[in-house]
């Protein structure tokens, strides 16, 4: 996810920069800026955040007079996060220049062909190529907004772009597919921007730009058409946004935030190119797999390690902390260590990838941090395409590393001959689902909030699962503990009788994920005998599983689906769960007591 500004004001130098800034919490790894001064096309970029650019770049000495610019703030998915992978991308005569922010599905192939047809690329970046395209249609004399309009036809993937072109220097061609584009009109100015926190300092109507529109901003206002050149009439939306609030999008956490961004999180890691993720995937053949991680990233790991035996692979997960005790020397030669990791700069993790690395192994990083240090120890790696993400309880980042690694395993069954290519395509079309089913979830949490205030005074919980729902248990209980401070333990529900529900007295939170997959007639049972002991029972379950509503104090329900996306439909209300339950604790959820973002010391 990245950050986009563009605006045509007096003085539009220091404008961009400001509007820049409210937008770094949506990527912050590279920084560029296209002016349009005296008919020609500046480029300022590098990588680095904002305030390391200004530092180092002296922008007073552009001329005071630039009205007409873009920006762009970056949270790199293709291409390392370096100068010329920084947006704006130029084309080849270097008379426009494009900012872009989404996941571009078939630009290795757009790529190519540009290439065969003389184009140069400076960058290894997706984006470079809208630059190419567009440089082709302003060529054949279809000027900007034509030429953005066909390129925009060309790609696949997610698209919000703000164009410059020296032939036209009075205006900003945007064009948007999925990835959010806002347009702003002010008393001294239009703007566009990814988000409304760049807008409210400048701007007093807002639009959203619709679906496949595309806007011709100039200094008088905007135009809005569809693809296809019909007059589109801008709505206005409503913006009552604090200056404190704007930088959380409105929303009051960014953990609330970011498990809204989940849909769109998620569909832009389902949009990971095919070639990359069976590169990915070869890496398994025939290997030991040993996947490793810390928290919530090993819970991912867990929950991959029960899909990948059930494929016919050897994999097990093993905490990141664990990891050099767990294997005490053994040769990995035959092995190949997944090692997952939000921040990719988790010193567990770290050490672990390292000591498998002396032991032999290769490894396969699966990082939302491209310029991480686990992603330079891999020999090949995925981004997750989270995003940022800000708070310090994972959210967006586990459900993107389930979606990923699924993708991984599926795509390492059907090259290993265990999975039929009728069987994968049927995955892929599921998998297809889940932004949808994620979306029709995140409707419903005002049902959580609810629930959440029942259980806001309870000092402990069991969190229950069986299968790959262990891991999705463990994981609710995780965000539960780390932001309420409510004493929450997850663990398989097969256990309960060897110890735990010792603990059991009435009243006794339990919370089950239960949804039906193979075990849900074992996890009945396990239901039961916490019931039996007085135990209140929350139910995560599959919308009209009766028989377990009627067992449930409370219950939250989840959309049928394969048994292989219930730990990412699950894990959605039990995330609200803990938000909720911690702020009507009082707490703040983005900031718990003793936790880090990223734990970078042994
Ligand atoms: C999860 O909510 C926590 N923030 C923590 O467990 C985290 O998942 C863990 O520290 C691993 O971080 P990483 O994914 O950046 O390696």
């Amino acid at each position: 996810m990245c950050g986009i500004f563009g605006c045509i004001c007096e003085a539009a130098v220091p404008v961009l920069v400001d509007g820049l800034r409210r937008l770094e919490y949506r990527g912050y790894d590279s920084v560029g800026f296209a002016f349009i001064s005296e008919g020609r096309i500046i480029v300022m970029k590098d990588k680095g955040s904002i305030d390391d650019f200004v530092r180092r770049v002296d922008l007073d000495s552009l001329d005071s007079r630039i009205e007409v610019g873009i920006g762009h703030t970056r949270w790199a998915t293709h291409g390392a996060p370096c100068k010329e992978n920084a947006h704006p991308h130029l084309d080849c005569t270097g008379s426009i220049a494009i900012v872009h922010n989404g996941v571009l599905e078939n630009f290795l192939e757009l790529r190519a062909g540009l290439q065969a047809r003389g184009h140069a690329f400076s960058s290894n970046t997706d984006s470079e190529v809208i630059a190419h395209l567009v440089e082709e249609g302003v060529r054949s004399g279809i000027g900007l907004k034509g030429a953005l309009a066909s390129a925009s036809s060309q790609t696949r993937g997610s698209m919000a772009v703000a164009a410059l072109s020296s032939a036209e220097p009075d205006r900003i061609v945007c064009f948007r597919r999925e990835s959010p584009l806002i347009l702003g009109i002010g008393p001294k100015g239009v703007y566009c921007a990814s988000d409304i926190p760049a807008l409210v300092k400048y701007a007093t109507r807002f639009f959203l730009m619709p679906e496949g529109s595309l806007a011709t901003l100039t200094r008088g206002g905007f135009t809005l058409e569809s693809a296809s050149g019909e007059q589109i009439d801008p709505c206005a939306v409503g913006v009552d946004w604090d200056l404190a609030a704007v930088d959380r999008g409105g929303y009051a956490h960014f953990m609330l935030k970011e498990i809204h961004e989940q849909p769109l999180a998620v569909s832009n890691t389902l949009r990971i190119s095919a070639e990359y993720v069976a590169r990915a995937a070869s890496l398994l053949l025939g290997k030991r797999i040993l996947l490793t991680g810390s928290g919530t990233s090993y819970h991912a790991c867990l929950c991959a390690s029960y899909l990948l035996n059930s494929l016919g692979f050897d994999a097990r997960a093993i905490i990141s902390s664990e990891f050099e005790e767990h294997l005490k020397g053994q040769p990995l030669g035959e092995a190949v260590v997944v090692g997952v990791s939000q921040s990719g700069e988790t010193a567990d993790t770290l050490g672990a990838i390292r000591h498998a690395k002396r032991l032999g192994a290769r490894v396969l990083g699966i990082t939302n941090t491209l310029s991480s240090s686990i992603t330079s120890l891999s020999d090949a790696y995925l981004c997750t395409q989270g995003g940022p993400e800000i708070g310090v309880a994972a959210t967006k980042s586990f459900l993107t590393q389930l979606v990923a690694l699924e993708m991984l395993s599926f795509r390492a069954a059907l090259a290993s001959g265990s999975l039929s290519r009728a069987d994968y395509e049927g995955v892929v079309s599921e998998m297809a689902s889940l932004p949808a089913k994620i979306s029709s979830i995140l409707g419903r949490l005002d049902r959580l909030r609810e629930i959440a205030l029942k259980y806001a005074d309870r000092r402990d919980a069991y969190f229950l699962g069986r299968g790959m729902n262990v891991a999705t248990a463990m994981e609710g209980a995780l965000k539960l503990k780390e932001i309420s401070y409510i004493h929450a333990e997850g663990y398989p529900a097969g256990e309960s009788k060897h110890g735990p529900i010792s603990l059991v007295e009435p009243g006794f939170l339990c919370v089950f994920v239960a949804p039906k997959d193979s075990s849900r007639q074992r996890i009945i049972g396990n239901v039961m005998e916490m019931k039996a002991r007085g135990a209140e029972i929350f139910s995560v379950l599959t919308e009209g599983d009766g028989e377990l509503v009627e067992v449930s104090d409370e219950h939250f329900e989840v959309p049928e689906s394969p048994e292989y996306l219930y730990p990412v439909l699950c894990t959605v209300p039990l995330q609200a769960l803990a938000y909720y339950v911690a702020t009507y604790r009082g707490l703040d959820p983005d900031r718990p007591r003793n936790l880090a973002k990223s734990v970078t010391v042994l």
